[in-house]
């Protein structure tokens, strides 16, 4: 998952040692992920993505992760993993699902219904946009 990540976030061009340490930081321990809605995309046994959706709170899940490995990038594999997530979030109670977008991807959102909601500053230092779907009860 770590892999996935560090090569999905280098795809964009970002500093290969920020990558790195970013990617080193991301608890992704047992402990941690048992109790989260993390799940994995794969083929023929591979991971080849995989995304994770926090418990909601005010109504609201975040959706902290969305990496698809750079060979798969738009097979799908993106799309489907967003809508898991979203019906993990609504089986969880939630209304809404927000998400701190990457710059490269808030084409990909859109085209998923996303709207941009607010700005935040990111981890690193960034203005980013908060984007979020509203979740209709199934
Ligand atoms: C962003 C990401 C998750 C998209 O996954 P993907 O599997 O490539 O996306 P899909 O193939 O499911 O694409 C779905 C639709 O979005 C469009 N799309 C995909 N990536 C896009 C982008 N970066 N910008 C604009 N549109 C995009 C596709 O053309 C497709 O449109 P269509 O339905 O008209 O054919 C993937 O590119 C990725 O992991 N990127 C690197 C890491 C990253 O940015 N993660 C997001 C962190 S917030």
């Amino acid at each position: 998952m770590r892999e996935i990540a560090a090569a999905a976030k280098g795809h964009w061009g970002y500093d290969a040692a920020l990558v790195r340490s970013w990617a080193a930081s991301l608890d992704l321990s047992p402990g941690r992920l048992s109790g989260a809605e993390a799940f994995v995309a794969d083929a023929d046994g591979r991971a080849i993505g995989w995304a994770e959706v926090l418990p909601p709170e005010d109504g609201a899940c975040v959706l902290e992760h969305l990496w698809v490995e750079p060979a798969r990038i738009g097979a799908g594999i993106g799309s489907q993993l967003f809508r898991h997530a979203a019906g993990r979030a609504r089986r969880l109670g939630a209304t809404a699902m927000e998400w701190e977008a990457e710059p490269n991807a808030l084409g990909f959102y859109a085209r998923l219904g996303g709207r941009r909601l607010r700005t935040a500053m990111s981890e690193w230092g960034r203005e980013l946009t908060i984007m979020g779907v509203v979740l209709v009860p199934s």
